[in-house]
């Protein structure tokens, strides 16, 4: 049956990139992703996850990225994105993920972005979350939303 081979191979999967910088198409690819998860009759709760997830991240593509890949996977049992970036990186990933640390310049502030509370709500609105960054490269977030009904 397609979509249900035994090694789990995801039913969906599909990648977009992000161009750094660009906050006039800033939010483009999440809005695209939030429509596919919409279509594929998600439960509410499981996309909203999912939006603010991906969102976060791609902002921060924009705002700290030369360009990034972010890649929406979905199976049966659950949505992973997975995005990656070429870029300054992170030195500090603890805290970065502090509320509040935002390393953001006024023009970013401006636009309204940059409270630093990105990081932080991608760990709670995601049921997996693992962040690698190299400073001078780039940096990788892998953010899982479980499937559940009624979640
Ligand atoms: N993809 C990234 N590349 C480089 N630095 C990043 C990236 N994502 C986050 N950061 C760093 O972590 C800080 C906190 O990120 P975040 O919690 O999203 O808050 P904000 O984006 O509002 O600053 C950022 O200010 C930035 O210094
Ligand atoms: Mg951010």
């Amino acid at each position: 049956m397609p979509g249900k081979s035994a090694d789990k191979k995801p039913s969906f999967s599909d990648t977009f990139s992000v161009v750094g910088g660009n906050f006039d198409d800033a939010g483009r690819v999440s809005s695209r992703i939030k429509g596919i998860l919409k279509k594929m009759c998600l439960p509410f709760e499981v996309i909203r996850k999912a939006a603010i997830c991906t969102f976060e991240a791609e902002m921060n593509i924009v705002c700290y990225a030369q360009r990034g890949d972010i890649t929406l996977s979905v199976d049966e049992d659950r949505i992973v994105i997975e995005v990656v970036d070429q870029g300054e990186g992170i030195p500090d990933i603890d805290l970065a993920m502090q509320a509040g640390y935002s390393t953001s310049t006024a023009k970013i502030r401006e636009m309204g972005f940059g409270a630093g509370m990105g990081l932080m709500n991608i760990d709670r609105y995601a049921d997996d979350f693992d962040i690698t960054s190299e400073v001078g490269k780039g940096t990788k977030l892998v953010m899982i939303v479980n499937i559940t009904e009624g979640s």
